[in-house]
């Protein structure tokens, strides 16, 4: 998507054919910065400590992890360390399995002298796969802001976002925003409800840029304002991302994210969800046993900030020696989702409604396989 009117992706391969270049994602919204991934290290470097974020862009980094490992070294037991290592980078988006596994598929039966010339290729397909996927979910998504802008004449449609689910946490276009670029690049009037996103602040620091530079309206809200401007009738629809759904639908997304769906529920808000298919989790129903990454409590007590001056400091907001619990993501169940937005289309948040759009068999025959698998 846009800065300064020039199209921008968050990961690309240098000139050179092999190293990879990210935008570097802490350093935003104050400065944009790349940052050039050399190693298997630097890929899970970058996970870990949120270079890169986001589902769809944490499995594009990894899928690249493993394109580098296998530069230096395409055995066996090379590609099964760096499968590992990058696979425990960050426990709870899926995307990241998913990716890896695909690398591993395609390079797994091929002789080891052209590994990691398979592996490029396959990561530069998933990058492309990346882009379409999310620019079909913004076409199916933009009928839903197109019918509220019918209802509402020429007043905007206002629309409620949590964290970064835009072109920031993917290659392009974004999941939940895709459906609202296409609504901007298209002339409808649509005005984003930003929520800031505490305690990394993905909101504030990177979907009020994206948006911004891409001259789409919004306001940042704190996140404790969301319920209030709902039941104030300022919110049309609630549209997040997800870092990983079921096969029936429930949803684990940022903290905060089940909070705003009990309150669209209340207010009778429709809250949707966008997602690829390579975020669904077809091993699970309900997502109870979903890993819910546990972050260091200093991203609650100390925040970043732009000094009127320039640079950028970190500093201590909470009481010294207090304990804080950090959780980064929570679990939406299905019954509270109005649609999942894919990239086949809408499903109900039911296993039906994904299992007819995927064509997946039941979620009991896979649970089976996958216990002859462990057995
Ligand atoms: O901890 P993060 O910033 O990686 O979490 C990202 C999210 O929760 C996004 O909403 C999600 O990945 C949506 S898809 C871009």
């Amino acid at each position: 998507m846009n800065i300064d009117g020039r199209n921008h992706r968050t990961i690309w391969i240098d000139d050179d054919g092999w190293s990879v270049h990210v935008i570097d994602q802490r350093k935003l919204p104050f400065s944009l910065e790349t940052s050039r991934l050399t190693t298997l290290v630097d890929a899970c470097d970058a996970i870990r400590s949120m270079v890169v974020r986001g589902a769809p862009l944490i499995g594009i980094t990894a899928a690249y992890g493993l394109c580098l490992a296998l530069r230096v070294d395409s055995s066996d037991e090379s590609l099964m360390h760096a499968y590992q290592t990058l696979l425990a980078a960050r426990p709870t988006a899926i995307n990241l399995k998913w990716a890896l596994d695909e690398i591993v598929r395609v390079t797994r039966s091929v002789d080891p002298k052209r590994r990691s010339h398979a592996a490029y290729a396959h990561a530069a397909l998933l990058v492309e796969r990346d882009v379409s996927t999310n620019r079909a979910i913004g076409d199916h998504g933009l009928p839903i802001i197109e019918r509220l802008a019918a209802q509402k004449r020429s007043a905007p449609v206002n629309i409620l976002t949590h964290c970064n689910a835009g072109w920031l946490g993917c290659v392009d276009w974004g999941t939940a925003l895709a459906p609202v670029y296409k609504a901007h690049d298209k002339g409808i009037p649509v005005h984003v409800f930003v929520s800031e996103t505490r305690p990394r602040n993905q909101g504030g620091a990177l979907t009020a840029y994206e948006l911004g530079a891409h001259g789409v309206a919004h306001s940042l809200i704190a996140d404790s304002a969301a319920a209030h401007f709902m039941q104030r009738r300022a919110i049309d629809l609630c549209l997040v991302g997800a870092d990983r759904a079921t096969a029936g639908g429930s949803v684990v997304n940022k903290i905060g994210t089940y909070g705003k769906a009990l309150a669209a529920r209340h207010n009778q808000i429709p809250f949707y969800v966008a997602l690829p298919a390579s975020t669904i989790d077809w091993t699970l129903l309900n997502g109870e046993e979903i890993p819910i990454e546990e972050r260091d409590s200093m991203e609650l007590t100390h925040i970043a900030v732009r000094t009127t001056n320039g640079p950028v400091l970190t500093i201590q907001i909470a009481a010294p020696g207090s304990a804080a619990l950090n959780p980064a993501f929570d679990l939406t169940p299905a019954d509270l989702i109005t649609g999942l937005i894919t990239e086949r289309g809408i499903a109900p948040a039911t296993q039906d409604g994904l299992s007819s759009l995927f064509r997946r068999r039941p979620i009991e025959t896979c649970i089976k396989d996958l216990q002859l698998v462990h057995r």
